[in-house]
């Protein structure tokens, strides 16, 4: 793999830039730009390499739908503050765009392309898509380390018609999580929680084998305890997964490492409503699970204190709205209590996650943060990214 670093002339060359700058989005104003802050680096140095720059990430999971609450517009404001130099938004259908000499049109330093999964063609890793795309550029840089174990055409397909390298964050958190995974010290706590179910679920499986302890909260845990025979009345969940939870739950005796789910959940009517607590058995038809009750944080707090390293990547509740957060915030201050005294080696990853510890102004306390979720996990598995494969 190249890295963009070790390239010196870039004078004026064009270079397409995949970033990941899926932050989360409130009514159009971003409420944590730490993917936006972790690649001003990259682009500092494309800057003074005199490169032209034409951004392209996605935001949301929009389907291929042109959606206005998924527009890169905020992203492109915010950049602007930060750097001091102009980026433009191209609205433009990329498919139109016919070739990389539209970009003579433009003065400004960095261009920013429209939300990429605003086309069907990028998830469906198509290949002319991602050849069309290359045509726009000299060099392709990937430094979306988070998005690259996704198949996807701005990932994938592009790195096969230009020149390819990797960016700094990228390699940064590479280097990163090669050292961790040589270094990791028994016990071993991975805690999952959040709302990408089907991106995890199956990651589960093949990492208990490595673990000692997987605590299980969040989205995810609603199918555990709906498996177990309770109702968790409107909660998200995934469809279809009973089979694989079956062997996840009889892997976790094969290989000796204990599954700890929640036993009791905080429920309520809606995301804004009245919080109450509830034993598995309790929820009623028309509450949602939004976060782990008491006897459940207290049974978490006794595992991280037996633990000698922690992977977190999810949180445990709908920490946006305060009333769901408490989980969520328990298993952080005790991470970062156990880090003060050197008790802990922490690896916390996932956009939520690293938006939920910004809040609180604790993201110093941990050993490291990734900026990447399901990349994070899929990379400790052993797997090998698509998109990290695509740059090699
Ligand atoms: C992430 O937030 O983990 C990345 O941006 C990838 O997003 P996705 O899960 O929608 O592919």
């Amino acid at each position: 793999m190249r890295s963009i670093k070790n390239v010196k002339k870039l004078n004026n060359k064009k270079v397409l830039l995949r970033l990941d700058l899926n932050v989360p989005l409130e009514n159009g104003r971003i409420s944590d730009t730490t993917r936006i802050d972790k690649i001003l680096p990259t682009l500092d140095f494309l800057i003074q390499q005199k490169s032209k720059i034409i951004i392209l990430s996605h935001v949301g999971r929009p389907k291929g739908k042109i959606l206005k609450e998924l527009s890169l517009k905020p992203i492109g404001d915010d950049l602007h503050k930060k750097l001091n130099v102009k980026v433009k938004l191209i609205e433009k259908n990329i498919n139109e765009i016919k070739n990389k000499n539209f970009f003579n049109y433009f003065d400004e330093e960095i261009l920013l392309l429209e939300n990429i999964r605003f086309y069907d063609e990028e998830e469906k890793n198509k290949l002319k898509f991602g050849k069309h795309l290359a045509s726009l550029g000299d060099i392709y840089v990937n430094d979306a380390f988070s998005c690259s174990h996704r198949s996807h055409a701005s990932v994938c397909q592009i790195s096969k018609f230009l020149p390819s390298f990797s960016g700094l964050q990228l390699d940064l958190e590479m280097h990163a999580l090669n050292k961790i995974t040589k270094e990791i010290t028994k016990p071993v706590t991975c805690i999952i929680g959040g709302s990408k179910i089907s991106t995890k679920i199956n990651v589960i499986r093949n990492l208990m084998p490595k673990f000692d302890n997987f605590i299980i909260v969040g989205g995810m845990a609603n199918n555990f305890i709906e498996f177990e025979g309770n109702s968790i009345g409107r909660s998200i969940k995934e469809s279809d997964c009973k089979q694989i939870i079956k062997e996840i739950l009889s892997l976790s005796k094969k290989k000796e490492c204990k599954i700890i789910l929640p036993e009791d959940v905080i429920v309520s009517k809606t995301l804004k409503g009245t919080p109450y607590n509830r034993e598995l058995n309790q929820v009623n038809s028309d509450e949602m699970i939004l976060d782990i009750g008491p006897k459940t944080i207290k049974k978490i707090m006794n595992v991280i204190d037996e633990s000698k390293t922690i992977l977190w990547n999810g949180p445990a509740g709908y920490f946006e709205n305060q009333d769901f957060a408490n989980g969520s915030i328990q298993i952080a201050n005790k991470i970062v209590e156990k880090n003060k005294y050197n008790k802990i080696f922490s690896v916390v990853g996932g956009g939520d996650t690293v938006s939920l510890i910004n809040k609180l102004n604790i993201a110093d306390n941990f050993n490291f943060v990734s900026t990447a979720g399901g990349a994070f996990l899929e990379y400790l598995e052993g797997r090998k990214l698509p998109g990290i494969k695509a740059l090699n």
